[in-house]
């Protein structure tokens, strides 16, 4: 049958129909183990009944008003999300890129009011920022840029995780004025800095007066085992970006910025038809309230723990793991060998799972995976990541 969507995914052969919790449902009524949250959206798990009953309430009441009027939960949303973060104000939009291009637009008109005609921007090698041209522009990836220049201009890339490459590019360049990373990346292969990387980069924010401005769009909303990433370095930036589970599946994205940096956009220099309407900030406000509630952030930490060294142990004479990486439930299992193929073997059994740069096995799961589901996810990957390198290896051996 042909499609009318156009084809910008390559999709697996699988459509769900429902879901509950950890499980997800296909639509011949086969069920599956969601270690991957709809990449890193639903950290409450599916069909979470705090959430549909907060979108239910709130469409028997209002779904929209502009905001040329003022809205209650936004600005109730908006408390709470300060409150958590220690930021001073959000800007609220739809997705993750268009965060992204909220926080851009500060950094540009911080530099502007500086002085600086050209304002340019440092970004990082295997960064991910979304797909809109000025996201995608700031991404490290060629292939996600190819085809679509002539790019955004104003961004310098440097390694991840190389404070002095940062250093480096500051001292060429007087049009930099904001500094833009991830505190994991995701995209990227779920690559974990150095402890002290962010607070190196604060530190070089404030000596030079530039922007810290952080995408924890992924990693944020409790994933790593705190609120928001840069709550381990004990440091606030000057903007933070978030989005995926901040609606636990509706829409929302938000734009947190603190100090100088809260002070930057005015009346009339950004804006959203949909950004932050009652429907999502009652999702997302029931989300915050389900996080605390449930003790979800803190037991991040241990859940993936558990994860981790449960895998380590079945995987350890596996030659082909090269390593097992996490900070909360945010984890990489890499091999040394390409392993897209683990995706269509984990549909087969049951399981989903993502595969990242190739080599590194991507797991994401609901924050709400309890001790049973997590012996269960750890049996069936590490029997799937077993029955793959020794068909790959027996492949090779052949081949050779
Ligand atoms: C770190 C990061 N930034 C930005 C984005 C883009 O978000 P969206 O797809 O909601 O535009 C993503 C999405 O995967 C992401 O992981």
């Amino acid at each position: 049958m042909t499609s009318h969507i156009m084809p910008t995914y390559g999709r697996l052969a699988v459509t769900f129909d429902r879901g509950d919790g950890v499980w997800l449902w296909d639509d011949n009524n086969k069920k599956y183990l969601d270690a991957l949250s709809g990449i890193a959206v639903c950290g409450l798990g599916h069909a979470h009944p705090a959430v549909h009953s907060a979108i239910c309430k709130q469409s028997e009441k209002l779904l929209h008003t502009s905001n040329i009027y003022k809205i209650a939960v936004q600005e109730q949303l908006a408390d709470q999300l300060t409150e958590k973060s220690g930021m001073d104000n959000v800007f609220f939009c739809n997705s993750g890129a268009e965060a992204n291009e909220a926080a851009i637009k500060i950094a540009r008109k911080f530099g502007h009011e500086r002085g600086i005609e050209k304002p340019a921007i440092i970004v990082t090698d295997k960064s991910f920022h979304g797909r809109t041209l000025a996201t995608l522009s700031a991404t490290g990836n060629a292939k996600i840029q190819k085809g679509f220049e002539p790019l955004v201009e104003g961004f310098i890339r440097v390694p991840y995780d190389d404070i002095a490459a940062i250093a480096m590019a500051i001292g060429q360049d007087q049009n930099i004025v904001a500094i833009l990373v991830e505190p994991i990346q995701g995209e990227g292969g779920i690559n974990i800095p150095a402890d002290d990387y962010l607070n190196h980069i604060r530190a070089l924010c404030d000596q030079h007066n530039l922007l810290m401005m952080l995408d924890e769009i992924q990693t944020g909303m409790g994933r790593t085992g705190k609120f928001l990433a840069f709550q381990h370095n004990g440091i606030i930036p000057d903007v933070c970006t978030l989005a995926k589970a901040l609606g636990n599946g509706v829409p929302i994205g938000a734009c947190l910025a603190f100090g100088k940096a809260a002070k930057v956009l005015t009346a009339g220099n950004h804006g959203s038809t949909f950004g932050g309407n009652p429907l999502a900030c009652s999702a997302a406000l029931a989300v915050l309230e389900t996080l605390d509630k449930e003790n979800l952030i803190a037991t991040a930490e241990t859940k993936g723990q558990a994860i981790c060294s449960a895998l380590a142990e079945q995987l350890q004479h596996n030659r082909h793991v090269v390593e097992i990486r996490h900070k909360g439930l945010m984890i990489g299992i890499e091999l040394d060998t390409p392993c897209t193929e683990l995706v269509t073997m984990g549909l087969a059994e049951g399981l989903l799972i993502n595969v990242t740069q190739d080599k590194v096995i991507r797991l994401l799961p609901p924050l709400i995976i309890d001790d049973m589901q997590i012996k269960q996810l750890v049996d069936k990957l590490a029997m799937l990541i077993t029955t793959f390198t020794r068909e790959t290896t027996s492949i090779n051996d052949h081949a050779a």
